[in-house]
């Protein structure tokens, strides 16, 4: 069973900076597919008549910046969402380490820039197949659709064959404001928050769970 890191000391004054390098460290371990963990979160976005929320893939951790960046349909509702208001939450949970994440953020969405072109590049064939769907997720259909050309369905495309795809794709990049971490175990619960300015650490807190 996978841990989650702690510091040696927890009443030290560098714990809780020590919990947030860790919890980096977690977020982009599971961007590279190495921990599970945190590889699903649910993003939420504000709409006229409250919230929606998905499951989404985090593709990239940009640590520096204090960035999460997802792929997503640039024909998808959520993306409407955020350009109508950048605001967002994403919950993630580590099943193995019993451990809880809830990020506040600002989204923006980049379909033509670096950041597109670069989530493009680095995505592989079966990943990004599913841009080139005929019609706009979400759409009314009649009968069951599987959204995707016959051509393509139930087999890994080649690269070639995905890139008329690209038009659709856009990166969903989340700049996070603070993060609320909350780790459940037998010998005691603990929980704690964190702000952030640009990516850098600005407070944490304990607060109780
Ligand atoms: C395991 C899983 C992973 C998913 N990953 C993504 C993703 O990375 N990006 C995405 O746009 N949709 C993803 N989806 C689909 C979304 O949950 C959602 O159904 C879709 O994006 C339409 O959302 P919207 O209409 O709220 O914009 C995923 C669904 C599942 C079940």
């Amino acid at each position: 069973m996978a841990n989650f890191p702690l510091p040696a000391d927890l009443s030290a004054g560098t714990a809780l900076s020590e919990i947030h390098t860790s919890i980096w460290d977690l977020l982009a371990s599971s961007a590279a597919g190495n921990a599970p963990g945190w590889r699903l979160p649910v993003l939420a976005t504000l709409t006229d008549h409250g919230c929606e929320q998905r499951t989404v893939v985090l593709r990239v951790v940009d640590r520096d910046h204090g960035a999460l960046l997802f792929h997503t349909d640039v024909r998808s509702s959520k993306v409407e969402q955020v350009r109508k208001d950048g605001r967002v939450t994403l919950l993630f949970y580590d099943h193995d380490r019993s451990v809880q994440l809830k990020i506040r953020g600002v989204a923006s969405i980049h379909q033509t820039d670096e950041f597109a072109q670069s989530l493009w590049e680095a995505g592989t064939p079966a990943s990004l197949k599913m841009y080139s769907a005929p019609l706009s997720p979400g759409t009314q259909c009649d009968s069951f659709n599987h959204n995707m050309a016959e051509s393509l369905l139930g087999r890994l495309p080649e690269r070639y064959e995905i890139e008329a795809g690209r038009v659709n794709f856009c990166a969903i990049r989340i700049v996070v404001q603070s993060a609320e971490w909350l780790r459940l175990s037998q010998s005691g619960h603990l929980r704690a928050s964190f702000e952030l300015i640009e990516g850098r650490l600005d407070s944490a807190d304990w607060i109780a769970p």
